[in-house]
């Protein structure tokens, strides 16, 4: 096929089978960043990228070794000076797919099911990242530019706090200097009504060690005598938020930056279902602070939960212990103004206050990031907006994000780089669930919508 007579649309319309493939072969490599066994596995994830971004005639593609996963770099810079240049990140690396055995097809042997394409990463986010290696694909392969300089920065660390790429970003302003950051690692509401998030909380992660006796003990021979550290773990929970939902810990609200009533307005009318979501998760009930609304409860209102707790006998039958020690891990998510250090500070100040003299604490921090938000009157969220409506037929809404992606709000730090966060997932995707999802349509849309954003950004003055 002679491609120099197709359109970079029509180039992808007519290879989405094979991009299919290629995301098949992706997604069976397991690359999960938290898990030092996989190291190997995260590693070969990076490479297979590497390639699939060098076949796409992207240029200078090398992997960067960083104290854990590496980065992958590469460019192509020769839409002219005069032409905005657009810094496309993505993360390669996936959340740990357990628990196993509620998975209907193992999560690393990706299986189409209908419209869906099942396999943990598909929409978190290889699936959303690879979306903008094959938009560039399709501009280089036939008309042989594209409307704008890319780079592209994709990581191996974002689902364990992103440490290597937080360190690089400072000591490489001039590689990564750009206009625009885009971003696909995000969700819209439904298939047929796109959304841009323009918020994302931060967070604050620490692990609790909780120490006792130096052994476990018989809990019938010293249980009322020696404090047990599951259950002080358990005090200790306990205190750190209400039944509604609110923190307790002094200060933990200072910094929160409120809504004007120009935002709580916009949020209150994005058209989301909310009975649908419910049922979605198959909870109960909704839950959370009474006096916000879920929407805001959701992007706007920071959160502390317990993510694990690890102690003591938990095998089958009863065996009468008193562990010796008990652990839990607790994220805080953030919002603006809240800062993670000072976050971290107040934890720490306050578990050690409500700790019984009867445990030793101690506690780590393991991830930190501010929240971010952006201004969606840019010229680039124009641009986004304009490349939605005219691939979904609809324009898009406006709406913050409780997830985090910790590199963005480096982006605006050291680069003075705002995003653009133009995700394809869903609410139904189950991202870091079993059976997580991509939404096919929403891969070849994705890429459509992508070369168009490119092409609706290069006109635009940046
Ligand atoms: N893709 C998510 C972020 C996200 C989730 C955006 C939901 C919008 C809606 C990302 O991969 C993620 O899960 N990030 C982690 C970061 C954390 C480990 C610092 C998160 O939010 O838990
Ligand atoms: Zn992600």
């Amino acid at each position: 096929m002679d491609n120099t007579t197709l359109t970079p649309a029509s180039y992808a319309q007519a290879n989405e089978a094979a991009y299919l493939a290629e995301l098949i072969e992706f997604l069976r490599i397991p690359s999960i960043s938290t898990q030092p066994e996989r190291a190997d596995d995260v590693a070969a994830a990076a490479a297979w990228m590497a390639g699939a971004m060098r076949d796409a005639g992207i240029e200078n593609v090398r992997l960067i070794k960083t104290a854990r996963h590496p980065l992958i770099y590469g460019d192509w810079l020769h839409a002219g000076p005069e032409a905005p240049t657009v810094l496309i990140y993505g993360h390669y690396d996936v959340q740990p797919a357990d628990p196993l055995e509620l998975w209907e097809s193992p999560p690393f042997e990706p299986d189409v099911r209908g419209d869906y394409l099942y396999a943990r990463g598909s929409s978190d986010d290889k699936g959303q990242a690879y979306v903008h290696v094959k938009a560039v694909e399709a501009y280089l392969k036939t008309n042989g530019r594209l409307p704008v300089n890319v780079k592209f920065i994709i990581e191996g660390e974002e689902e364990s706090g992103g440490e290597s790429l937080e360190a690089f970003i400072p000591q490489n302003k001039e590689l990564l200097a750009a206009d625009i950051a885009l971003v696909s690692d995000t969700g819209i509401l439904s298939p047929d009504q796109p959304a841009i998030v323009y918020g994302l909380r931060g967070m604050c992660y620490m692990l609790l060690d909780i120490t006792g006796p130096g052994r476990d003990l018989h809990s019938g021979s010293f249980g009322g005598g020696i404090d047990n550290p599951l259950n002080a773990l358990s005090h200790i929970i306990a205190k750190l938020k209400d039944e509604d939902g609110h923190v307790l810990i002094p200060g933990f609200y200072d910094g929160v930056r409120p809504l004007t009533d120009d935002e709580r307005e916009v949020l209150s009318q994005l058209p989301r279902d909310e009975e649908k979501w419910l049922a979605e998760t198959g909870a109960p009930q909704l839950w959370g602070e009474p006096e916000f609304a879920l929407v805001e409860r959701l992007g706007a209102r920071p959160t502390l939960d317990v993510n694990g707790i690890i102690g003591g006998y938990t095998g089958a039958g009863g065996k009468t212990v008193l562990p010796s020690h008990a652990h839990a891990k607790i994220s805080m998510r953030l919002v603006p103004d809240q800062d993670p250090q000072e976050i971290e500070r107040l934890f720490r100040e306050y578990v050690t206050k409500i700790a019984p003299p009867t445990v030793n604490v101690t506690m780590k921090n393991l991830s930190s990031s501010p929240a971010s938000v952006t201004d969606y009157t840019m010229p680039a969220m124009v641009a986004a907006a304009a490349a939605y409506e005219q691939v979904f037929g609809k324009s898009p809404v406006y709406m913050r994000e409780g997830g985090s992606i910790p590199v963005i709000a480096a982006f605006q730090t050291h680069l003075g780089l705002e995003t653009v966060l133009m995700g394809f997932g869903l609410p139904d995707d189950r991202i870091h669930s079993p059976n997580e999802r991509f939404y096919l349509p929403n891969f070849y849309r994705g890429i459509q919508t992508s070369i168009r954003f490119l092409e609706e950004f290069g006109k635009s003055e940046s």
